[in-house]
């Protein structure tokens, strides 16, 4: 029989490009329901952020592609949600912070760039299931409802047009002092999107049973309210939200 608890814990999916504001959706119902979380991201970024303290040639993956796989099967990580609005999950990588480092346009591009090779992505789904546990997950990324957990309860696709993604992370970043060009934002973003979307393993894309939310003219507030709902419709009394 299967431990209650591990593997049959209810799961919200919530996939979508870079800049759609899926990790704060996912944050705020994680922490509005108790959840646990898997920011799926940061998994592909620590092992880019690795690849390269291990001097390998991200420009040339797939020639690395049993050393990453290796690397991905053997990490010593952490995550930890905390009650800061700006920092509100910490990563650790050898007892290491390494939350500010993942963040960086370059790492999402090494996380890109790594998460075209199969056995980069197989090697992470023993650790992305060992998240499943009660009372619930979270699951944010690009393949969480298609094939991570393709059997979740609750599969949200949130989108949003490039450049209405674009200017949300330069206001954001913007805020935070830091000076980028939108132009420039606006064209990682898109290089990310037809990376993503366009490769042969697990592409961006919606799960055929997901709700799909477009973005582009809604306050993330307003969306992660239109989620919340449907959230609560779905898992109705196996959902206790925290005050
Ligand atoms: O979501 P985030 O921007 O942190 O993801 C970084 C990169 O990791 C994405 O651009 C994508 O290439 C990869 N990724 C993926 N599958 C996931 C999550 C992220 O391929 N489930």
């Amino acid at each position: 029989m299967m431990a209650a608890g591990i593997t049959d814990a209810p799961v919200v999916t919530i996939d979508g490009p870079s800049g759609s504001g899926k990790g704060r959706v996912s944050q705020h119902l994680a922490q509005a329901y108790g959840l646990h979380l898997l920011d799926s991201g940061a998994l592909y970024r620590l092992v880019g952020l690795v690849a390269r303290r291990s001097k390998i040639n991200l420009a040339a993956t797939t020639k690395h592609e049993s050393v990453l796989s290796n690397l991905a099967a053997d990490f010593n990580i952490t995550f930890q949600l905390t009650e800061d609005p700006e920092e509100p999950l910490v990563v650790t990588l050898d007892n290491q912070d390494v939350t500010r480092e993942l963040r960086s346009d370059a790492a999402g591009v090494d996380a890109s760039r790594v998460a075209r090779l199969a056995g980069v992505r197989d090697s992470l789904l023993d650790l992305q299931h060992s998240f499943r546990r009660a009372p619930g997950l979270v699951a944010d990324g690009r393949d969480m409802g298609t094939v991570v957990f393709p059997d979740a309860e609750v599969k949200i696709f949130l989108t949003a047009s490039a450049e209405a993604r674009a200017e949300r992370r330069y206001k954001q970043l913007k805020d935070k002092g830091i000076d980028v060009s939108l132009h420039d934002l606006f064209l990682s973003i898109k290089a990310r999107d037809d990376q993503d979307t366009e490769r042969d393993v697990s592409p961006l894309m919606p799960a055929e049973d997901a709700v799909l939310i477009d973005a582009t003219n809604a306050d993330i507030d307003e969306v992660l309210e239109q989620i919340k709902a449907i959230v609560t419709k779905k898992l109705g009394d196996s959902l206790v939200p925290t005050p």
